[in-house]
């Protein structure tokens, strides 16, 4: 008998050099090197050479100046479409025809341009574009990707941003990421694999819940009483945004990281969070003592995010900028492997049918 595994879980399609999130150790490390090693000293640009190079330099180039070339209202819709243009923009090639040294250059490009595109649309169209000469080529990704959006973005903002990406550009195997191997993996151009991989992400099961904490963030500041609410909110059988983990059975390495830097940031929300904290784990530990339940990347994601002032409708793209490094990563190493992905399914429809017994027929 074939056992299905639905939804893929358990199943080992690939080898992977890239990261793995070390599940019982709360540890995150990209090609070995430690996430809290990077997060405040690495610039994201170069985070993101170390996922796909294996070595800082030279990192991820400065984006080009290209107009988003659609606008629809909803970021993610702008940047999946606009991603997609690329390829024949730039006259990209497939990847099955393309060298490897050129796949990661094209891969680069993409990225720094899926960065300018999220920075344009969340700008909006009200706004007038931020001037070609106010976008320092020698600055970092980020203060790039802030003036894009806000013109002269405050260096903490930069900061916070910064070390979000870092903290989420990568963590093994999820849809998202998937996606992108499996659209690399048919030879497609690296602006098509690192498109689908934006639309993986637009649904809520992976998008992020991190607006879903500050909600209950405000409403702790409103009460004051972080215990109060915490027992309110296990008592009526609902669940703490922000806390417990599919993968990890001990702390999510990337929220202690993000809790480091909300509190060197001094971030205003840092001691509402931080009580938040304490009450919830303290509840969770005597309510489900079999179960650990510790606080994950969304929890202190929203912290971060809400001191850089980026509103929760961005929260997503956020996201989506910071993963483009995981994605480019894995599209490489998929390239490299040269191999098609195609699982098999077990059939259990009907047997064979007279078309006249099928609904619809004359
Ligand atoms: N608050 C209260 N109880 C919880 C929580 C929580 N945040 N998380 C799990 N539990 C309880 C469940 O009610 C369940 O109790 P039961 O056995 O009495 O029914 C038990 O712990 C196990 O829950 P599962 O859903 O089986 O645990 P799983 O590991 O599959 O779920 C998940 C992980 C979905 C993240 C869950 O912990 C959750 O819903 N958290 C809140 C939402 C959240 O923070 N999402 C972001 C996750 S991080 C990320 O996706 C990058």
């Amino acid at each position: 008998m074939t056992e299905v595994q639905h939804g893929l879980e358990g199943v080992i399609a690939f080898e992977t050099q890239i990261a793995e999130p070390d599940k019982e150790g709360s540890a995150l490390r990209y090609r070995g090197v430690n996430i809290d090693d990077l997060v405040g000293r690495v610039p994201f640009e170069h985070v993101w050479g170390l996922l796909v190079d294996g070595r800082f330099e030279p990192g991820l180039p400065a984006d080009e100046p290209l107009q988003l070339p659609f606008r629809s209202g909803d970021v993610r819709v702008d940047v999946q479409s606009g991603v997609a243009m690329l390829a024949p923009a730039w006259g990209m090639g497939p990847l099955l025809d393309v060298s490897d040294t050129d796949a990661r250059d094209h891969l680069a490009r993409v990225t720094a341009t899926a960065l300018s595109f999220v920075a344009q649309s969340a700008r909006g169209s009200e706004l007038p574009a931020v001037p070609e000469a106010q976008v320092d080529a020698a600055s970092s990704t980020v203060e790039r990707f802030m003036t894009r959006w806000r013109g002269e973005p405050d260096p903490r903002h930069v900061q916070a941003v910064d070390a979000y990406f870092t903290s989420a550009a990568e963590h093994g195997m999820n849809a998202s990421t998937f996606t992108a191997r499996v659209v690399a993996s048919t030879g497609a151009d690296a602006a098509a694999s690192l498109s689908a991989a934006v639309g993986a992400m637009s649904g809520p099961l992976h998008g992020g819940a991190p607006s879903r904490v500050l909600a209950m963030i405000e409403e702790i500041e409103r009460s004051g009483d972080a215990q109060g609410y915490v027992k309110g909110v296990l008592d009526r059988g609902e669940r703490l945004m922000g806390f417990g983990h599919r993968v990890y059975r001990a702390e999510d390495p990337r929220a202690r990281t993000l809790r480091r830097v909300a509190r060197e940031l001094a971030a205003p929300r840092y001691e509402v969070a931080e009580a938040f904290e304490k009450a919830a784990l303290s509840e969770l530990a005597a309510r489900k003592p079999d179960r650990v339940l510790a606080t994950n990347v969304e929890f202190w994601a929203a912290i971060i995010l809400d001191f850089a002032e980026v509103p929760a409708s961005m929260f997503t793209s956020m996201f989506t900028c910071a993963r483009t490094a995981g994605w480019s990563a894995h599209v490489l190493e998929q390239k490299k492997t040269g191999r098609l992905v195609r699982p098999s399914a077990v059939y259990s429809g009907p047997g064979e049918s007279d078309p006249s017994t099928v609904d619809g027929w004359n």
